[in-house]
């Protein structure tokens, strides 16, 4: 098979760029390791920035989003039982979309169908080779080799898949930091407890109050990391919340069976540089953020927009600058994203080591900014996202 891009994984990054490209006129082949069924289950993250909305308008999958979303305009953060609103509109001029990324990536599966794009599920044992030269991406289907001969490739394969290690190692710097606590997550059909998130700082740890819908609630809270999941009863789970979330919000929370219960690990990854000879990576597969403050999902589409933008001048005018400088351009909104996850992260958690000094020291920092114009507008640009830099 032969086609101008070949894209690893169907997650957000891979299903968007594929649509941004059919879309300019350039062909993809998309290879995913799980069926389309699996994807589609996957509950993750549910804040949209301005920018990440306008960029799925602009692929053509903005309709059920503008339809069913929830635009929201600020967020709480909350500590020893207060609490204060950061006004983001006010702050920036722009909001966020409260959209799961399930719904997301239904809209793109959807999107790529009407275009009859090729979407290969099931695929194993990935390899890419010749990456400086005329690439091919071979896999294994059915207990049969194929091969993908093509332009580039886009490696989407969030940060468990084979193209970051295909980048050689005395090529590639990793920057790590693994933060000790997980979030314990649940959904459940039952209407938030607020109409805006609530993230509380809580001496027995982080919690935060988020939802999908006005039907649908996500609620996560801090553990450590030698918690399992299925010692969490739905009760112990929903006690331990109403204990952490202020006081007005615990008495009207309206509790139900859990429909996901799930622990994630919290970590900032960065690998530099996010592109080696033909292949480019995005989204999962250069980088993780810890979930506070909702920048996964838009990181991945921040680098999407840069990739997409790159391929589309190069394939248009011949014009390849913003392709090669895409490691640099996307790195930089990178690294500003990973600093604001690690300083929302610090403030709002409390670490196994904490003395009630750095106890403390977090409320302190959550009273000025909840006085300071300055501090709020700061939380506020970075959390509705970054603009992005052409
Ligand atoms: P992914 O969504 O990981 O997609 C990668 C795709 O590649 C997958 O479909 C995978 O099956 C496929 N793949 C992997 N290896 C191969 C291979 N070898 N060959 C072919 N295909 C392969 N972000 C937030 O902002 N808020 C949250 O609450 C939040 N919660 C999260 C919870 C969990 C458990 C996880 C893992 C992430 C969470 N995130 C959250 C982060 C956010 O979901 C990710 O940033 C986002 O999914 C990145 O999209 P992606 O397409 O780059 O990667
Ligand atoms: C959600 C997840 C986040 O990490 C966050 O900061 C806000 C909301 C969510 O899943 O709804």
């Amino acid at each position: 098979m032969k086609t101008q891009v070949a894209i690893i994984g169907a997650g957000p990054s891979g299903l968007l760029l594929s649509q941004l490209l059919n879309r300019a006129g350039i062909s993809t082949i998309v290879l995913e390791r799980q069926s389309r069924e699996y994807v589609l289950s996957r509950i993750r993250a549910g804040v949209l920035e301005w920018g990440s909305v306008e960029l799925l308008r602009k692929a053509g999958v903005g309709a059920r989003m503008d339809a069913e979303g929830h635009p929201h305009d600020g967020f709480h953060l909350a500590y020893n039982n207060q609490e204060f609103r950061v006004d983001v509109h006010k702050h920036t001029g722009k909001r966020m979309m409260v959209y799961g990324q399930t719904e997301v990536t239904r809209d793109l599966y959807e999107a790529q169908d009407e275009i009859g794009a090729t979407i290969i599920h099931g695929v194993e044992n990935v390899k890419l080779h010749d990456l400086q030269s005329t690439p091919r991406v071979t896999y294994e289907l059915d207990g049969k080799t194929q091969e993908v001969q093509c332009d580039f490739i886009a490696g989407c394969d969030g940060f468990h898949g084979v193209s970051r290690p295909s980048i050689p190692d005395d090529i590639r710097t990793e920057y790590e930091k693994v933060y000790p606590f997980g979030w314990l997550g649940v959904l459940s059909d039952t209407p938030p407890c607020a109409d805006e998130l609530i993230y509380a700082n809580h001496r027995r740890g982080f919690a935060l109050a988020s939802m999908r819908s006005a039907t649908r609630s996500r609620y996560y809270i801090q553990v450590p990391l030698t918690d399992k999941v299925e010692n969490w009863s739905d009760d112990a789970f929903w006690d331990e919340l109403k204990r952490r979330l202020p006081a007005e919000h615990a008495k009207t929370l309206i509790t139900g069976p859990s429909i996901e219960k799930s622990i994630a690990p919290l970590r900032s990854f960065v690998c530099e540089p996010m592109q080696h000879g033909k292949l480019f990576l995005c989204g999962d597969a250069a980088h993780i953020v810890p979930p506070t403050g909702a920048k996964g999902l838009n990181l991945a589409m921040s680098d999407v927009y840069y990739l997409s933008n790159g391929l589309i001048a190069h394939y248009d005018d011949g014009n390849s600058n913003l392709l090669s400088a895409y490691s640099e351009t996307a790195l930089d909104r990178i690294w500003k994203a990973i600093r604001f996850s690690w300083s929302m992260t610090t403030l709002l958690h409390r670490f196994p080591d904490q003395t009630d000094f750095d106890q403390h020291v977090q409320e302190s920092e959550l009273l000025y900014t909840a006085q300071s114009k300055a501090a709020q507008t700061s939380i506020a640009e970075n959390y509705v996202g970054l603009p992005y830099s052409r």
